[in-house]
């Protein structure tokens, strides 16, 4: 990685760390998710950064995918245990990062995801294999009493790419990705109260485009016009700033052009934690760009 890659990722993971941390203050009972999810988002722009995704904020046993939507009327509750998972890049060059507020009193459910994802950084170096970052993940959560999320993974990241080898697993496998020098990736565990499995909800809020095959519904071409510059990494359907244009979302998905996330939870009831951080592999250790 040359010297000027290197100061994109460590100046977007600062930027992500303290903007993830200010805007987790803005989260008290009462307050809507629209205003805070826009709010951070805005203040990202701001620093004259981009997002390399829509800010997550999943709620108790939805793990992930959930944002806010165009007028989302639902506002925090006494209890709650909300995922802020936010997503700077500069250039393409990625800082992902999460923590969880927690509106109740589950701090110790909080620990066990932080605790997990502090132990996983210490097993980072290169010849250390991603199974045995899973395996210090799972051991540090169900030493605590709760149960890691198995399906849901920490991933490599390159430019405009958020999803790549190395696959950081949040349990124990055999083996895995090996890990060398000069790696990026974000390890992100996930502590829970309930089966430690998610599942698709039926809400989808976020996008990212696979490919420009062509369409003739005019809103169907207006989508792929306005998420362009996103150079395939997910967008909103709240970032398209039309409600009619979302009738075009489905017809899209059909014909390949894009890919959807829906919400994923743990079953209902449950309560979910997560922490991560995005980690540069050095050639002793690494380098957490999101600290
Ligand atoms: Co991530």
């Amino acid at each position: 990685m040359n010297d000027e890659v290197f100061e994109k990722y460590r100046t977007a993971g600062a930027l992500a760390s303290r903007i993830l941390r200010e805007g987790a203050q803005g989260i008290r009972v009462g307050e809507s998710y629209l205003g805070l999810v826009e709010s951070i988002e805005a203040r990202v722009r701001d620093e004259g950064a981009a997002l390399a995704f829509p800010l997550n904020l999943s709620l108790n046993e939805d793990a992930a995918h959930d944002t806010a939507s165009y007028d989302d009327e639902r506002v925090f509750s006494n209890g709650d245990v909300a995922k802020l998972d936010l997503g700077v890049q500069i250039d393409g060059y990625i800082a992902d990062t999460a923590t969880t507020i927690d509106l109740g009193n589950n701090s110790l459910l909080l620990d066990a995801s932080s605790g997990a994802l502090e132990a996983a950084i210490r097993e980072v170096k290169p010849g250390a294999t991603a199974g045995a970052l899973g395996a210090a993940v799972q051991k540090e959560i169900e030493g605590r009493g709760y149960r890691p999320i198995a399906n849901l993974t920490g991933h490599g990241l390159d430019r405009y790419v958020l999803h790549r080898s190395p696959t950081i697993p949040n349990i124990g496998i055999k083996g895995g990705g090996v890990l060398e020098e000069g790696m990026v990736f974000a390890i992100e565990p996930f502590a829970t109260t309930g089966c430690g499995h998610v599942k698709e909800k039926t809400r989808m809020e976020i996008y990212s485009q696979l490919s420009a095959r062509p369409v003739r519904a005019p809103a169907g071409r207006i989508i792929l016009d306005k998420i362009r510059d996103r150079n395939g990494l997910p967008f909103s359907h709240r970032w398209l700033g039309d409600r009619k244009l979302d009738l075009a979302l489905p017809a899209l998905i059909r014909s390949g052009n894009l890919h959807v996330y829906p919400v994923l939870s743990d079953v209902a009831g449950s309560l979910v934690s997560q922490h991560e951080h995005t980690v540069i592999v050095t050639g002793d250790g690494c380098i957490v760009t999101t600290r």
